[in-house]
């Protein structure tokens, strides 16, 4: 038997031939974060190169976005005003159900997600109707206010919908609500594995959702466990999700790996705000090539099995591959 000692150097058209993973404009949701109001762009210092939008500027937004071939966005809504049901979330006139309207008008060719939670829109900041004894959330209240938002955004006219509050059976429910109305074939992408995570921090300064006491520990997941992490996300397969997600994306590249292996279904990851802050002030403090540190980090997510990145880098990505 013939045992060759050393391994044949490729040279580079032969890697490239035999590489296994690649990251394309393709794969890529851009989050988009509105409010109400005229011309209005907001840095937000824990997010650089993230805003707050009002909706005349994420339609121009959307125009920058296509031109580097960028086609999916993700919305999420800052109210006006917040109440402990998150009434706004439920209006034909809120703030996300406009947004979503206005952007489909301007830019029919944008695949529009909507995230549907409520922690924006409660002046409490928990994702969902909230026993104020037990300062829990209600889980089957919530549910069927959930419906109701889902139904504001499909008539909005909204592509996608993304639920994000990790409240049990919320697949089945919207897929109740969505079906009996008439949007059968609106497509429903689960939070679906959702750790408690501190990397959250970040977007809880941009859509102003830091819950006013406790924290999401009792409806989102231990960090720690690895099979409720699989069975999260098979459940809502078997509940008719379309697309399945793993939240944050980092620290969790093994949940997607497995998940991936479990289920016919496609994958993304959501790679959060502090992900993309620490990447961020890094690259600004000189600390890395924050270009190649980023691409590596794209091409970890794919590589882990993601078929989806939903990620603020997405407009920094676009650019580099366009080079
Ligand atoms: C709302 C929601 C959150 C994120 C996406 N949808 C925040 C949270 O659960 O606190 C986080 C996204 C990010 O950190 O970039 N439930
Ligand atoms: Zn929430």
């Amino acid at each position: 038997m013939f045992q060759r000692f050393r391994r044949t150097r490729l040279n580079k058209n032969l890697r490239a031939l035999v590489r296994e993973t690649s990251v394309s404009v393709d794969d890529f949701i851009y989050p988009l974060f509105v409010r109400s109001g005229k011309n209005i762009k907001t840095e937000v210092s824990s997010m650089p190169g993230v805003f707050q939008m009002s909706i005349d500027v994420a339609i121009k937004e959307c125009q920058e976005l296509k031109s580097l071939g960028i086609f999916s966005i993700i919305l999420f809504g800052i109210p006006d005003v917040k109440d402990s049901v998150g009434s706004d979330a439920l209006c034909e006139h809120g703030i996300i159900a406009s947004a979503v309207r206005a952007i489909k008008e301007a830019h029919p060719d944008m695949f529009v997600v909507t995230d549907l939670c409520f922690c924006e829109y409660t002046d409490h900041g928990h994702c969902g109707i909230i026993d104020e004894v037990k300062e829990t959330v209600i889980n089957d209240a919530t549910l069927e206010l959930s419906g109701e938002q889902a139904l504001v955004h499909a008539k909005a006219g909204a592509d996608m919908i993304a639920p994000s509050g990790m409240m049990d059976g919320i697949i089945t429910t919207l897929r109740d609500a969505l079906d009996k109305n008439g949007y059968e074939n609106l497509p429903i992408m689960s939070y679906s594995t959702k750790f408690a995570s501190g990397y959250y921090g970040p977007f809880r300064d941009v859509a102003e959702s830091t819950p006013s006491f406790g924290d999401r520990s009792t409806y989102q997941m231990d960090p720690a466990n690895r099979r409720e992490a699989i069975n999260e996300s098979i459940a809502d397969e078997a509940q008719g999700a379309d697309i399945l997600m793993v939240k944050p994306a980092l620290a969790y590249l093994d949940i997607v790996r497995e998940i991936k292996d479990n289920t016919s279904l496609p994958m993304a990851v959501y790679n959060v705000s502090g992900e993309y802050a620490m990447l961020k002030h890094a690259g600004n403090a000189g600390l890395i090539d924050y270009d190649r540190v980023m691409m590596e980090t794209m091409i970890g997510f794919k590589r882990a099995g993601a078929d989806i990145i939903i990620s603020y880098h997405a407009k920094e990505v676009a650019k580099l591959l366009k080079k």
